[in-house]
């Protein structure tokens, strides 16, 4: 067993892959993230703290899902692309999508949490990680930058203020010839609700960075080709799996437009 001492914004990460085990051990399950379920139990850690349960796990997947689709479509185009995913945490994305090994995939996380994957997944053709925090921008020196990049982030940049994520984006878009930026973000009403977020109260994470509107991100170089609210990340059959108070709180928050937009994905071109 691995024991693991996380906290802050490391500690949500242990919450995001518990979801996706638990949806794992479901005859129905969305994801079927088995990866997920393996690590969870090679980690000793009290995976019920973080107040994560087979209903709540449904939102990790539906938006892991969502991204899922979107990288996927990207690289079925681009099979020589570079991949940067970036706080990555223990999210095994890479081999749920199992891309052709000309894709080059890089997961970037804080050293600490690449060093626990490093002990719990298989290495594959292709695939590195970097372990460094995201703003500390020279880990893109062992980026190759002459091929399509594509950069996924899921559930990184509420944690990063306003400065260093448009830094961040800036820096990336210079770097790379042409791509796609796929990442989900909250509004400013989404970073004001941490407070009611049992996974970021219980880790003591901060939220910071709230994107009211996706079109804010053109000024630094990039061009917005889609914007899901977080009420139309599920397609039907998925809905069908959700309990049904967590139905009608969908589709109440579906007519009200600010609840809508708390959480968004976003696809911008650069
Ligand atoms: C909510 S978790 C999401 C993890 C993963 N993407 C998933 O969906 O399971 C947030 C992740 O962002 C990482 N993170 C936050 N700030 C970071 C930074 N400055 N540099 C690198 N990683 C960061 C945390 O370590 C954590 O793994």
């Amino acid at each position: 067993m691995e024991k693991v001492r996380f906290t802050e914004e490391k500690e949500t990460m242990l919450g995001t892959l518990y979801g996706r085990a638990l949806d794992a051990r479901r005859a129905d399950s969305v994801l079927a993230d088995t990866a997920a379920d393996e690590a969870v139990r090679r980690i000793d850690y009290d995976f019920a703290r973080l107040g994560v349960n087979q209903d709540t796990a449904m939102s990790v997947v539906i938006r892991a899902r969502a991204i899922d689709e979107l990288v996927r479509t990207w690289l079925a185009e681009h099979p020589d692309a570079v991949v940067l995913h970036l706080g990555c945490g223990m999210d095994s994305r890479v081999f749920r999508l199992d891309p052709p090994a000309s894709v080059s995939w890089f997961d970037l996380d804080y050293p600490d949490v690449i060093a626990l994957r490093e002990r719990l997944y298989p290495r594959r053709p292709g695939y590195a990680t970097i372990g460094s925090s995201v703003t500390d921008l020279a880990w893109l020196d062992q980026v190759p930058a002459d091929r399509p990049t594509l950069i996924v982030a899921e559930g990184l940049t509420m944690y990063l203020t306003a400065t260093t994520g448009t830094e961040l984006v800036r820096r990336l878009v210079g770097r790379f010839p042409s791509g796609r930026l796929v990442c989900d973000f909250f509004s400013t009403l989404g970073v004001k609700a941490q407070v009611v977020n049992p996974v970021v109260r219980r880790s003591k994470a901060k939220l910071h960075w709230g994107i009211d509107d996706p079109h804010e991100l053109e000024r630094y170089g990039l061009r917005l080709v889609s914007c899901l609210d977080a009420t139309d990340w599920a397609p039907p059959d998925v809905v069908a799996r959700l309990p049904r108070a967590s139905r009608l709180a969908l589709r109440a928050s579906a007519l009200i437009p600010p609840l809508r937009r708390m959480g968004r994905i976003g696809e911008w071109t650069f």
